[in-house]
């Protein structure tokens, strides 16, 4: 179903405002990003460790020679004893997912998703498995998943994160389509910004973000999840292979990352755009049944996707500055974050839809 009026326009929006709101908080950010490496350089040459500054850097696992030490350094090992599985939820590229409880010593039980690694795998296989586990180990944020622990010393190896109520949040949407209030559909975005804020503050470039990776629990917190790049792309259904070889979710990738691998935090904030979008459309599919390869090629003539039915116009601008070519002119997480936070105190500012405004016209 198609629920713009159009199925694709032209940049035309007016970014005055938006443009003078994001160029404080952009010099800021300008500043701030400096003295942060500045710092990090300085703390890194003395000891590797960041005392008192507050500010924690990403370690990708894949720089550890030995990756167990990572697991190790990490994560934390859970007797498998602690963990009772009730049922098979779903099944990724390892094996089954499964809900269930995880009781730990002089702590109440609560409920986990246990994702298990099924028998009969290879050393790289294990390895792979693990990354994401050593990956999330280093994020402690409300709007990231939660990893609880991990079983490494016996059968079946698993990794327990907490459990998500409703899930998938594209998923989620869909089956609950127009349920929800505009204030609902934007403190969701903002639980995303903040989660992503968090990592890209930290230096890690997710690469995958898309409603389907987004984990919704019973009070609609929305918490980023699925780390590990290579392997998310492996296991993601929506990554096609590209000219050079790559697999990359076409929709949702930022065009400098699918023409010649550049990721960044930039290509991070077109993804979200897209999550805005698919939020904004109750989990419709971004382009709808259009080719990937239409897809590449309507953007690099400057088409974008229109505003979805009842988007207030405020958000669908936001949408579209995430979405321009240039990456250097694409807001920062912080950026989108206080602009979504203005929205919010000020709710009479998402009362304009762009259906009123084309009505006018
Ligand atoms: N599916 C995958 N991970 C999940 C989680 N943490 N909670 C609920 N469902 C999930």
């Amino acid at each position: 179903m198609c629920r713009g009026l159009s199925c694709s326009i032209e940049i035309q929006a007016d970014f005055y405002s938006l443009a003078n709101c994001f160029t404080c908080h952009r010099c800021q950010g300008y500043i701030k990003a400096r003295m942060k490496s500045e710092e990090k350089r300085r703390t890194r040459f003395h000891s590797g460790h960041v005392p008192f500054s507050g500010i924690k850097t990403y370690v990708d696992p894949d720089t550890y020679e030995d990756p167990t030490q990572a697991v190790e350094e990490f994560t934390k090992e859970i007797d498998p004893s602690c963990i009772r599985i009730e049922r098979v939820i779903g099944t990724g590229e390892f094996g089954e997912v499964c809900s269930g409880r995880l009781r730990l010593p002089g702590r109440a039980d609560i409920a986990v998703a246990i994702k298990t690694l099924k028998g009969g795998y290879v050393e790289q296989q294990r390895r792979d498995f693990l990354r994401e586990a050593s990956i999330m180990g280093q994020f402690n944020n409300p709007n990231i998943i939660r990893l609880e622990g991990v079983v490494t010393k016996s059968r079946p190896v698993m990794i327990v994160v907490e459990y998500m109520e409703n899930g998938a949040l594209d998923s989620f949407l869909r089956t609950n389509d127009g349920h929800f209030t505009v204030i609902q559909l934007v403190g969701m975005l903002r639980g995303i910004a903040v989660g992503m804020t968090y990592l890209s503050d930290m230096g890690y470039i997710h690469r995958d973000l898309a409603a389907r990776n987004i984990l919704v629990d019973g009070n609609l917190v929305c918490k980023v999840s699925d780390f590990g790049m290579s392997r998310v792309l492996e296991d993601d259904p929506e990554a096609a292979y590209t000219a050079t070889g790559g697999k990359i979710p076409i929709r949702w990738t930022a065009p400098e990352a699918i023409a010649y691998g550049k990721f960044s935090s930039a290509s991070d904030t077109w993804s979200y755009g897209i999550v805005m979008w698919e939020v904004m459309s109750y989990g419709e599919r971004p382009y709808w049944e259009m080719s990937n390869q239409d897809v590449i090629l309507s953007i690099e003539e400057g088409y974008r996707l229109p505003a979805p039915m009842g988007c207030p116009v405020a958000l669908h601008q936001l949408m579209l500055h995430c979405w321009q070519k240039e990456r250097g002119q694409r807001p920062h997480f912080s950026d989108i974050l206080t602009f979504l936070e203005k929205l919010i105190h000020n709710p009479s500012s998402l009362l304009t839809l762009v259906n009123d405004v084309q009505r006018l016209d």
